[in-house]
């Protein structure tokens, strides 16, 4: 494959530019995260855009989200939830969570927001007394992806969204013989979606300027 990653990055500068404000909040929300040696994978600006897009048209209320970061796709879900909305969202590690709190108070959203720290499998089950979410987007540890997504189904309704990030891995997912976790969870979580006949899934490749990779989106029939 020849390496077109710089007209990908270009593109998506372009596209950046033409279709997203200048958003000096969210513009501090990366900067903070990466002064306070967070990963550099959080989502991209146009990716953010489009969860919130999802949010949006997915009419939803109640947001959960596996793998907060320093809450750079929490602030774009967040603000795509309606007054009175909520998002929840879940965070193993503890430094993560509290620049993401810091993150998402700074950003206005710390009142809609729950940070729960700990495990994706140790606190979702916490969740299954709350009210049904409209939709998750898992993006945690990829091993744990077929374990998120079976949490996901108990803690949704008919017509929620569920959304799977970074199913692609460079094209890895496509090779049955990995033995790389990430991949094998991605492989995994892919296939269980289309064996199970409570979804309607797709998975969405794409380019950029953070590389080449995907997304499952999935709507909940029954
Ligand atoms: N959604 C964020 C990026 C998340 S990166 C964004 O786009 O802005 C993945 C996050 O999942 C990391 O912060 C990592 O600490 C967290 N994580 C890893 N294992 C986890 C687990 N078992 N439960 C919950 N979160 C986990
Ligand atoms: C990784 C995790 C992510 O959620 C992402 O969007 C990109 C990369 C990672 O663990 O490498
Ligand atoms: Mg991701």
């Amino acid at each position: 494959m020849t390496d077109a990653s710089g007209t990908w990055s270009a593109v998506d500068s372009w596209a950046a530019a033409a279709l997203l404000p200048p958003d000096p909040v969210l513009d501090a929300v990366a900067a903070a995260s990466a002064s306070a040696g967070l990963p550099d994978i959080a989502v991209s600006p146009l990716q953010g855009r489009l969860l919130y897009l999802l949010a949006q048209t997915a009419g939803a209320r109640r947001v959960l989200e596996v793998g907060t970061l320093g809450g750079y796709s929490t602030v774009w879900l967040a603000r795509a939830v309606p007054d009175g909305g909520r998002v929840v969202t879940v965070e193993v590690d503890p430094h993560h969570a509290q620049v993401a709190r810091a993150n998402l108070a700074a950003a206005g959203v710390g009142e809609r927001v729950e940070v729960l720290v700990g495990a994706g499998l140790d606190v979702l089950p916490g969740l299954l007394g709350r009210p049904p979410f409209d939709l998750v987007f898992i993006d945690a540890d990829k091993p744990n992806n077929p374990g998120y997504l079976a949490w996901a189904m108990r803690l949704t309704h008919p017509g929620s969204r569920v959304v799977v990030d970074n199913v692609v891995r460079r094209g890895a997912v496509a090779d049955g013989g990995s033995t790389d976790a990430a991949v094998r969870g991605a492989r995994q979580v892919v296939e269980a979606v289309g064996a199970d006949p409570r979804l309607s899934a797709t998975v969405v490749q794409t380019v950029g300027a953070k590389g080449y990779d995907g997304f499952l989106l999935a709507r909940v029939l029954a």
